[in-house]
């Protein structure tokens, strides 16, 4: 199973395979996740600082380099844990004020996955 090091709050092994903003939610983080997953809010933003995956999903790309953030953070919703990966959540519901952390991600990546190798972006 993946250890996830969460900056701040701990090390957690999750299911391989699972959705990584669903993996740090249910590992008791409370990341924001404002568009149910659909990698169009960036608020489940993470700053990666071991593991970070060498794919990407074409959604993710565009509303980083959107945002101007492509090469700064990547999209926990848009990640599968299929390896150990150490990262700090940016931003969460308690520092937020916001009274929830947005609908529940599905348990497969949404919208249907287009995956890029990060090296040819
Ligand atoms: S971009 Fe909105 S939950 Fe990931």
């Amino acid at each position: 199973m993946p250890t996830l090091n969460v900056e701040g709050f701990g090390s957690y092994e999750v299911p391989e395979g699972k959705r990584l903003v669903n993996a740090i939610e249910d590992s008791g983080v409370d990341i924001l996740h404002r568009c149910g997953g659909y990698a169009k809010c960036t608020t489940c933003r993470v700053e990666f600082s071991a593991g970070e995956p060498d794919q990407a999903t074409a959604a993710e790309i565009a509303k980083l380099q959107e945002k101007g953030e492509w090469g700064n953070v990547r999209l926990s919703c848009q990640i599968v844990c299929d390896h150990d990966m150490s990262f700090k959540p940016v931003h969460t519901l308690s520092e937020s004020g916001l009274p929830d952390p947005g609908p529940r991600p599905e348990d497969q990546i949404t919208p249907e996955p287009e995956w890029r190798a990060v090296d040819n972006v």
